[in-house]
């Protein structure tokens, strides 16, 4: 029941975020193409609201934090485990329900970035965030 709240707030913050910071034709996003995947991957992180919900710096907001999180052991509802990495992380950009961590509530919006060139600079941008050291609750 509180999780459900909680979801609710979190979706609610989330495209509040979105109406304040997305430029009025938010299907033809610029990925500022750069040399930097990194800081074009936080540029994109920005843009979908998706800091809203995943902190940078382990403190957890409405989702798991993305500090450490790229070679961290994941435990899901079903009690499957596994290693983040690449493949793992673009599915659950693309298919939030597909696997749900233990201990969350599936409260990841589905409209996110479906591109691999959004994605791929994602995926940079939280691998330099630090690898294997996610807090777990
Ligand atoms: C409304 C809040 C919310 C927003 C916005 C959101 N997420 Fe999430 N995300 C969650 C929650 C909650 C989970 C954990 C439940 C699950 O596994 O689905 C999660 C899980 C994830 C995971 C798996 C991480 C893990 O610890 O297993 C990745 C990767 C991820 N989100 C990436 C993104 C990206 C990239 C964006 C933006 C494009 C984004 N999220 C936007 C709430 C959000």
């Amino acid at each position: 029941m509180k999780w459900r709240a909680w979801g609710a707030v979190a979706i609610a913050l989330w495209l509040l975020t979105l109406a304040a910071c997305s430029s009025p034709s938010p299907a033809t996003p610029p990925a500022s193409p750069g040399p930097d995947p990194v800081a074009e991957g936080k540029a994109v992180a920005e843009r979908y609201g998706c800091v809203a919900c995943h902190s940078l710096d382990g403190s957890i907001l409405y989702g798991p934090t993305w500090k450490g999180l790229y070679g961290s052991e994941l435990v899901f509802t079903d009690g499957s485990k596994i290693i983040a990495e690449e493949q793992y992380i673009r599915e659950s950009i693309r298919n939030p329900t597909a696997r749900v961590v233990a201990g969350w509530q599936v409260v990841m919006p589905v409209l996110l970035p479906t591109s691999d060139r959004e994605i791929e600079p994602l995926l940079a941008f939280i691998k330099s965030l630090g690898q294997g050291d996610l807090p777990r609750k």
